[in-house]
C-alpha cells in the first residue's frame, strides 16, 4: 500500500507586493499584499510517504534535487511532521511548467502544491484558511496561491491571523513578458534581508505599501481597473526602487526589462491602457483588460516570450501522480 497525494498550483503575480518581513521564523510580512493566482505555468506535486526508513527524497522535473532545494522541502516537512505527529519520510515529485526562478514565483506554486499535497497524506486540516498559513510557511506569496483568482494576504499578528483570502475584483488579463528566461542571482530571500539591513527607505516602502493596499481593496471593491493599473505600476516600481537601494545594490529588472517598462508607457500615450509589474526577476507582466490583451501582447512580442494569462484556480488535488525520475536503475 502505498500513501501518496497530488495537488496542482499556479504561480501568482501581486499587484501590491510582499517584501520584508516582520519575523522570518514564521513568515509573518512586515505588510499586507494582494494578487491575481494565474491560469498558466502550473506545478504538480505528488507527495508520497516512504515505508522504508530512508531520507525525504525531492524530484524536481524528473531529476533528484539536492543542497538548497531539498533543504527548503525537509524544513517544510519538518513542520508538518511536527503538526501532524507523524515521522514518515517522504518522496515528492515535483513538476513545474513555468520557467524556475525567473521571477514568475515558481516557488509559490511549488509549496502551495507541496502544503496542499502534504497536508491530505499527513492528515492535517484542509481548509483554505490552514493551507494558506501552512503554504506561507515554505515561501511566503505561496500563500496566495492557495486561493482562486484574486487574494489578498492579511499581514496579521501571529501565525494564525496571517493568510491569504479571496477578494471581488473586475476581470483583468496579464500579459506575461519573459526577457529572460535564467534563474536570478539573489534569492528573494536573500534581498529582502539586504534589504532590512541596509537600505534607508525600507520604513517609507512599508508605509508607503500598506497605504497602496488599503487603495488597492478600495480599486477592487469598485471595479476600477484604470486605478488598479496605476497603483499597481507604481508599487511594482517602488519595490525595484527599494530593492537597487541596497547595499550591495541588487538589480533584477535587465536593460530589456525598462525596455517593456517603455513600451508599456508608450501603448498608453497611443491609447491601450496596459500597466507594468514585475516581481524579483527581470521579466515584465503587463495587466491590462481581458478585451485589450490580444492586442497589447501583439505589440510586446518583439521584446520576448509573450503568454497572455487569466485569473486561474487556487491549490487543489489532483487525481494524478507525477511519475518517477528515471535512475536508468533496472528495478
Ligand atoms: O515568497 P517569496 O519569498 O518568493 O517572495 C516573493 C516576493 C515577490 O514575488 C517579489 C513579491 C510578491 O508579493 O510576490
Amino acid at each position: 500500500m502505498t500513501i501518496d497525494a497530488t495537488a496542482r498550483a499556479h504561480p501568482n503575480m501581486a499587484l501590491v507586493k510582499y517584501w520584508g518581513k516582520r519575523d522570518e521564523q514564521i513568515m509573518l510580512p512586515s505588510t499586507g499584499s494582494l494578487s491575481m493566482t494565474l491560469d498558466e505555468f502550473p506545478t504538480t506535486t505528488t507527495v508520497q510517504l516512504r515505508e522504508d526508513d530512508g531520507p525525504d527524497v525531492l524530484e524536481l522535473n524528473g531529476a533528484v534535487a539536492a543542497g538548497e532545494p531539498l533543504r527548503r522541502v525537509t524544513r517544510f516537512l519538518d513542520l508538518v511532521r511536527e503538526r501532524s505527529g507523524s515521522e514518515a519520510r517522504a518522496i515528492v515529485r515535483s513538476r513545474n511548467e513555468g520557467p524556475t526562478g525567473a521571477g514568475l514565483a515558481s516557488s509559490a506554486s511549488g509549496f502551495a502544491a507541496l502544503a496542499t499535497a502534504a497536508s491530505a497524506v499527513y492528515d492535517l486540516p484542509q481548509d483554505t484558511r490552514s493551507l494558506s498559513r501552512l503554504a506561507r510557511r515554505g515561501s511566503g506569496s505561496a500563500c496566495r496561491s492557495i486561493i482562486d483568482r484574486m487574494a489578498v494576504w492579511h499581514a496579521g499578528e501571529d501565525d494564525a491571523t496571517s493568510f491569504a483570502e479571496q477578494i471581488e475584483a473586475p476581470e483583468l488579463a496579464m500579459v506575461v513578458v519573459v526577457v529572460d528566461a535564467g534563474g536570478k542571482k539573489v534569492s528573494s530571500r536573500e534581498a529582502m534581508r539586504l534589504t532590512a539591513a541596509t537600505s534607508p527607505f525600507a520604513a517609507a516602502w512599508r508605509e508607503s505599501t500598506a497605504r497602496t493596499l488599503e487603495e488597492m481593496l478600495a480599486a477592487c471593491r469598485e471595479g476600477d481597473v484604470e486605478r488598479i493599473g496605476e497603483l499597481a505600476e507604481t508599487n511594482a516600481l517602488r519595490m525595484h526602487a527599494v530593492i537597487q537601494s541596497t547595499v550591495p545594490s541588487v538589480r533584477y529588472l535587465r536593460g530589456a526589462s525598462v525596455g517593456v517598462f517603455d513600451a508599456i508607457e508608450q501603448l498608453r500615450a497611443d491609447g491601450l491602457q496596459a500597466w507594468g509589474t514585475a516581481d524579483a526577476g527581470p521579466n515584465v507582466v503587463a495587466i491590462t483588460r481581458p478585451a485589450d490583451a490580444a492586442a497589447v501582447a501583439d505589440a510586446l512580442a518583439g521584446h520576448g516570450a509573450v503568454r497572455v494569462v487569466r485569473p486561474g484556480p487556487g491549490a487543489r488535488l489532483v487525481d494524478e501522480r507525477v511519475a518517477p525520475a528515471s535512475t536508468g536503475e533496472a528495478r
